[in-house]
């Protein structure tokens, strides 16, 4: 599995696996709305909300199907952990992530939530309960291109690299309280 916060780069290194390293990769979400596997539009979080069970049995169809398949999503512990071998995290510097945010047509709230998730590392974290520590991966995406991402994934799925597992990247303990605070308005307009 490739998760982590929107805007670390998911698709863009699912994509390029799929192009070079010879792996069916898919996209969960692009996967759910193909297949209509959606109970709902959530107006207010302006995302749509997926029906996991017709999701989860169509992933365990193509689980025993096929020899190995990577799958990225924002939301890995959706997936049961029987299905699962590693979860690729891949992390991105708070500030870094903010530049790739504020690219896209995202309001000020939604970034600074997903700004706040990749601080505090909740998809890592998630994650770890989920899996396990020992498949989780932390990939920093912050100074390496997409193509050295997906290269770097690549070597590992066929061996010929190996990670250390676990979760250690803490964006908190590099950051200056003043540039957290800059993303609280999210945490303000809750309370
Ligand atoms: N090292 C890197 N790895 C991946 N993406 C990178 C990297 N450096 C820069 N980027 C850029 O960051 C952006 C990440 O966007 P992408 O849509 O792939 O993220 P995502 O994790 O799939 O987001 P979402 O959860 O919203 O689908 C892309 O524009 C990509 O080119
Ligand atoms: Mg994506």
């Amino acid at each position: 599995m490739i998760a982590g916060t929107p805007g670390t780069g998911k698709s863009t290194v699912t994509r390029l696996l799929s192009e070079k390293c010879s792996v069916r990769a898919i996209n969960l979400s692009e996967l759910a709305l193909e297949k209509g596997f959606i109970l709902t539009y959530d107006q207010d979080r302006k995302t749509y909300v997926v029906d996991e069970d017709k999701l989860v049995n169509y992933l365990r169809g193509l689980a025993s199907e096929t020899s190995g398949i990577v799958v990225n999503t924002h939301y890995p512990e959706i997936i049961p952990p029987d299905l699962v071998d590693k979860v690729f995290i891949l992390r991105a510097h708070p500030l870094i992530l903010e530049k790739r945010l504020s690219s896209r047509n995202w309001d000020r709230r939604k970034i600074n939530e997903n700004i706040l998730a990749e601080i505090i590392g909740v998809v890592a974290s998630n994650a770890a309960s989920a899996f396990g520590e020992h498949r989780v991966y932390e990939i920093d995406t912050s100074y390496s291109s997409p193509d050295e991402v997906a290269d770097l994934i690549c070597m590992v799925l066929k061996g010929e690299r190996a990670l250390e597992p676990g979760v250690k990247i803490d964006w908190l303990s590099i950051m200056e309280p003043s540039e957290v605070l800059k993303f609280e308005d999210y945490l303000g307009s809750e309370n």
